[in-house]
């Protein structure tokens, strides 16, 4: 594709109800900002937007726990977050919010252009009304029991026991998180995006127009797509967010996923009247980085809300990225699994380069990536430690020790010094190639080889033996070395930008532009450099320990508050406890249910007859290991079908907290159907 004139490069508006963790950080935000310094330093027009994301029912639901307002909420989080961003180097053009007044003015607007224009549906329907505060209740806002699973604490939208979509009209006794009370359905109307109208021409856009995407993205996009798009409420009962401008709307707000989006156009026209030009001249080539999460929102319903308006451009990209997890689970904030930007440079002061750089290389560009302390230790002493630095360090304390700081002049070059040279127009071209496609680990790879192409170098010409008999070839190797050394300070630019400004200080070198890169030479003989510094330091065993130590301390510390949040339940009559017939049986056989993960079919001896149970064990116990097992049953319960097996009682098993299932058998052996009381 022709080049364009001018760049837009948006990052997902990061909730302002939680601080930023290096999951936001891998996932959005260093690819981003690599990007972004990519193209500045290449001399591009651009800018690259991000702020606080300040709407949603979480939002609200935090401030009523913390008994503060949502605006305080979000005034705090905004805050934390913003520095967090600029202590990492993440170089927001605007870092804006969507609580302030040009984000309502622009959201309003773009509500009232679509509304006028009668792109939505009105449409009323039965929602969930709390009779005791007088409010419709978001599906966050009510629990009630999973109708699969049997867990209690399942949320209108989702089980998060058996990861179970829900319709909040599923849940079994839905309760108000609220007030407690009993909701009682009641009829709303809403505004609904057509987004099924936009069917036809999303398939071509993305499906043809857009092969060029991310396997991930694309792969997502089809999947909606070939499923089939449904109109989506673009409001919602609530009465934090930007009012739907529209009469008789009272307690009316836009959804958040309506507005967040178009918080992008706000925080550009807050940063430059000349704001149009970024958002309508076809000129202008549009990226939003984002995590795998909002793929459906970034590539299929702001694109339609675009394409409603009419004047704006699309994205031109999309890469998004996967999860990044930690130590093998999935990062979670309410769990404080997480490596939280503001801890890390407590306990890291001054090395964000180090975080940036590990996040980078094992970034979760294509699938799910682990994040573990033994690799960000690995990654620093053998790659930014081994490499860069022992490269730069050598070349730079060489040239002090030997020449006194001077650059020495080059002398006639071997085929090797050639090759050397030659290949930092290869290697840059290739940095060039895989940031052009977002393939942001690959680019950080070839980058880094300019450093391992260096520390070869001085290997192989052994300047510190040379030195004793030949003082010329010493300044020829120390020259190459140090213009290698130069055009480090370009290419990494994007990716170690606080190295980099060391590098540079000491170099004493001023910021060039990304085809510098391969100028020849960058440093003229004679120029005086100064003294370096380390510019990377070995991390300990002790260092990965703690942080390990750590991790294992708040496993502990959440299993604990698990086994509180397990409490004792209402007491019951006795009458109520010996309705249940328990005996013991002895498993005959086993088998998996096919396509399920969770479920056995297990046939039971029961002392009384052979029968049935389908059992949700599967994930703890091999078919094989656990028949002739002796177990505990209820046999009176109700028969149910499962999965079309007809389940005749259920075996008890203790659940740890961490979700481990043991049997609970008779401690000695006891003939089947004994009754257990
Ligand atoms: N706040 C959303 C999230 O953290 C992202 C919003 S991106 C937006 O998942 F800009 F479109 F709002
Ligand atoms: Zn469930």
């Amino acid at each position: 594709m022709s080049d364009p004139k001018r760049f837009l490069i948006t990052s997902a508006l990061p909730y302002a109800n939680g601080p930023i963790h290096i999951g936001h950080l891998a996932g959005v935000y260093v690819p981003s900002d690599i990007f972004t310094r990519y193209l500045r330093i290449k001399g591009k027009d651009v800018i690259s937007v991000c702020g606080s994301d300040e709407h949603g029912v979480p939002i609200t639901l935090k401030a009523r726990n913390e008994g503060i307002t949502p605006q305080e909420v979000v005034d705090k989080f905004h805050n934390i977050n913003k520095k967090a961003f600029e202590d990492f180097g993440i170089t927001f053009d605007i870092y804006s919010r969507t609580s302030n007044k040009m984000h309502y003015e622009t959201a309003s607007q773009f509500f009232r252009t679509l509304y006028d224009r009668g792109v939505f549906i009105e449409k009323s329907s039965n929602q969930y009304f709390d009779p005791e505060t007088n409010t419709f209740l978001a599906d966050r806002y009510i629990t009630g029991t999973c109708p699969h699973c049997g867990n209690d604490n399942a949320y209108g939208d989702q089980c998060e026991k058996c990861g179970t979509s829900l319709n909040a009209t599923d849940l079994i006794n839905p309760k108000s998180v609220i007030s407690g009370s009993k909701p009682v359905l009641k009829m709303t109307k809403h505004w609904f995006l057509p987004l099924d109208k936009y069917q036809g021409w999303l398939k071509k856009w993305i499906l043809e127009e857009h092969r060029e995407w991310k396997t991930n993205v694309y792969g997502q996009c089809k999947s909606w797509l070939d499923q089939g798009l449904q109109p989506r409420a673009v409001s919602r009962d609530l009465n934090w967010g930007v009012p739907v401008p529209v009469e008789g709307a009272d307690n009316k707000v836009l959804y958040v996923w309506f507005d967040a989006p178009i918080g992008y156009i706000s925080a550009t026209r807050e940063l430059t009247d000349d704001w149009e030009k970024y958002w309508k001249d076809k000129d202008t080539r549009m990226v939003h980085f984002i995590g795998k999460d909002n793929i459906v929102f970034h590539c299929i319903m702001f694109p339609s809300m675009l394409k409603a308006e009419g004047s704006y451009i699309l994205p031109d990209n999309v890469p998004a990225n996967e999860f990044l997890n930690l130590e093998n689970d999935k990062i979670s904030t309410s769990r404080n699994w997480a490596v939280w930007l503001h801890e890390y440079l407590e306990e890291f002061p001054g090395e964000q380069d180090v975080l940036r750089y590990v996040l980078c290389a094992n970034a979760p560009e294509a699938k799910d990536n682990d994040f573990t302390w033994k690799d960000f230790q690995a990654r620093n002493n053998n790659e930014l430690v081994a490499i860069f630095g022992n490269f730069v360090n050598r070349t730079l304390v060489l040239t002090n020790n030997y020449f006194n700081g001077h650059v020495p002049e080059r002398g006639p070059l071997t085929q090797y010094d050639k090759e050397t040279l030659k290949e930092i127009t290869v290697l840059k071209e290739k940095v060039e190639k895989s940031l052009d496609s977002y393939r942001f680990r690959e680019a950080l790879k070839e980058a880094m080889n300019i450093a391992r192409l260096g520390n070869k170098y001085l290997a192989d010409t052994e300047p510190w033996k040379v030195i004793k008999d030949d003082r010329a070839r010493v300044g020829t190797i120390l020259n190459i070395s140090l213009q290698l050394t130069a055009s480090l300070t370009i290419i990494l630019d994007p990716f170690l930008p606080f190295s980099v400004v060391k590098l540079r200080e000491w170099l004493n070198f001023e910021p060039r532009q990304w085809d510098d890169a391969v100028v020849d030479p960058l440093l003229s003989a004679g120029h005086k450099i100064n003294s370096p510094e380390l510019l990377f330091r070995k991390i300990e065993d002790k260092e990965i320990d703690f942080q390990i130590e750590k991790l294992l301390l708040t496993k502990k510390m959440n299993r604990e508050e698990e086994s509180q949040l397990n409490p004792a339940k209402d007491n019951i009559h006795f009458d109520d406890f010996t309705k249940l017939d328990i005996r013991s049986a002895t498993i005959l056989d086993a088998e998996k249910v096919p396509k399920t993960k969770k479920l056995l079919k297990l046939t039971l001896d029961t002392g009384l007859d052979k029968r049935t149970v389908v059992s949700g064990i599967a994930e703890y116990f091999n078919p094989a290991d656990i028949i002739g097992k002796l177990v505990s049953v209820v046999v009176n319960l109700e028969p149910r079908k499962i999965r079309g097996i007809e389940s005749q009682g259920m075996i008890l098993m203790a659940e740890e907290n961490n979700g481990k299932l043991v049997f609970m058998s008779p401690a000695e052996s006891v003939s089947n159907g004994s009754e257990i009381k």
